[in-house]
């Protein structure tokens, strides 16, 4: 299963190449738009639409202020960066486990706009960063308690197993000021929010404490039983303020693809 990925991957990637040497011979190229190669580990969809998608998820959803300071965890190439930088007038610091992104976000990124910075975690992800030194179970994150407003995380947890997912919630709330809001998004299954028959995703492959649609490396895309999720949070300072449903579940969703939780970091 993992070579066919992997395989499909490459072929992508071929195309892709392709693609972005036919963009350079007709000179567009964007500056603030990452190469068509890195977007096929990162993303599929329109880069920029999907970032101003989120970014008005993150100010209607969320109650994102210009005057936040931010944390993008598993910040990628940039896709939810790039639309907020004619907006924070915060800090904004992202950090991720796939070196080409962070090599990209800080050559293309930083220098224009310095108040945005990169930095990479040397951190095992069987996906992103197989040869990765540290696990995401013990990780600290590399900020002082208290720093952020806002902490995003899109399309992360959904790649991270149950002891990562747990230590990220408790690192978010760490970093987070008191008031301070959580954005995440999921694949969540259970009672209360069914997969309909429409669904997307087929999370067949049952772990521990987990689903997954892919038997050999779950991290391909995780789901959560509602009720494992709500369990985690309270064992957290996040309380949750409001969730919407993504429409992989074959749910009419206003809200895109995945489910989007809302949490608080209470007082
Ligand atoms: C589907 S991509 C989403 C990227 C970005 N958040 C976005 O929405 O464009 C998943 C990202 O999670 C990152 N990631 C995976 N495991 C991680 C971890 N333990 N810590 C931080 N980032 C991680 C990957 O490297 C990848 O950039």
């Amino acid at each position: 299963m993992l070579e066919r990925l992997v395989h499909s991957r490459r072929g992508s990637l071929i195309v892709a190449t392709l693609a972005d040497a036919w963009d350079t011979i007709r000179r567009r190229r964007d500056p603030l738009v990452p190469p068509r190669r890195l977007t096929v580990f990162v993303g599929a969809g329109d880069f920029q639409q999907m970032g101003e998608d989120f970014k008005r998820f993150f100010v209607e959803l969320g109650g994102l202020k210009p005057e936040d300071d931010v944390l993008d965890v598993g910040s990628g190439i940039g896709r939810m960066a790039v639309p907020l930088l004619g907006y924070l007038r915060g800090c904004y610091e992202g950090f991720d486990v796939y070196p080409a992104g962070i090599r990209w976000c800080q050559k293309q990124i930083t220098p224009r706009y310095p108040g945005f910075r990169f930095q990479l975690a040397d951190i095992k992800n069987e996906l992103y960063n197989p040869s990765g030194r540290h696990s995401a179970s013990d990780y600290r994150f590399p900020y002082d308690d208290a720093s952020f407003d806002f902490a995003f995380l899109t399309s992360v947890f959904t790649h991270l197993l149950p002891a990562d997912a747990r230590n990220y919630l408790n690192e978010v709330c760490r970093v987070l000021r008191k008031g301070g809001t959580c954005f995440a998004t999921f694949f969540l299954l259970g009672e209360e929010q069914p997969a309909g028959d429409g669904a997307q995703l087929d999370f067949r492959i049952e772990g521990d404490g987990y689903r997954s649609t892919n038997a050999t490396t779950p991290e391909v895309a995780v789901a959560y039983m509602r009720t494992d999720l709500d369990r985690m949070l309270a064992g957290t300072g996040l309380t949750l303020r409001s969730s919407y449903r993504g429409s992989w579940s074959g749910h009419e969703s206003g809200t895109g693809f995945q489910d989007i939780l809302v949490a608080v970091k209470s007082g």
